[in-house]
């Protein structure tokens, strides 16, 4: 069965960290924080509480597994925000880090915008990615390279609603 890996009181201390940190990053300038659906709606909902400074909020929907629990290498965009990005610093927000070719796609795609800054901020780094073009700035824990599930993450399209993130592997 699961094992909890972080738990509910763990996630809100480094959540409460990670908006200090983001707060202290960007001192000036027009801030997007742009998450990335739809595992990051809870941690998007709790960091934005966290980040001391005015800043804007939109999504886009990417889907990149299907219903199986490793990569199809494949990142498709299922919905693609309103905002504008033109001079704002942009902060793309997901929940975990494990092939990056999420990161990768969607980073590529929005300089194109000509934003300001992008960067990112990942509640999870599984840190096995080969290529990472873009390097997450902002990372709430190293992960281990297992399959994890709640706070926002699913294993075909369950397990989301845990307040806690468990590995569903032995
Ligand atoms: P990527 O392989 O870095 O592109 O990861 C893409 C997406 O796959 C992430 O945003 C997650 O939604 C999902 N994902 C990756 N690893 C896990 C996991 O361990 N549990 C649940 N979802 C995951
Ligand atoms: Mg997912």
């Amino acid at each position: 069965m699961a094992r909890v890996v972080f738990t509910e009181a763990d996630i809100a201390r480094r959540v409460a960290e990670l908006g200090e940190e983001i707060g202290g990053h960007y001192r000036d300038g027009e801030l997007l924080v742009l998450g990335i659906l739809k595992s990051s709606f809870i941690f998007v909902a709790d960091l934005v509480r966290k980040i001391p400074r005015p800043h804007e909020i939109d999504f886009l929907i990417a889907a990149s597994y299907g219903d199986a629990s490793t990569s199809s290498g494949k990142v498709e965009l299922l919905y693609d925000g309103e905002t504008a990005l033109e001079g704002k610093h942009v902060l793309l927000v997901e929940d975990i880090v494990d092939s990056g070719n999420t990161l990768n796609r969607i980073g590529r795609l929005l300089r194109k915008r000509n934003p300001k800054t992008v960067e990112a901020c990942t509640l999870l780094h599984k840190h096995v990615a080969a290529e990472l073009e873009l390097v997450p700035r902002f990372v709430g824990f190293d992960a281990p390279p297992e399959f994890l599930v709640g706070y926002g993450l699913d294993y075909a399209e369950d397990f989301r609603h845990l307040p806690y993130i468990a590995s569903i592997e032995d």
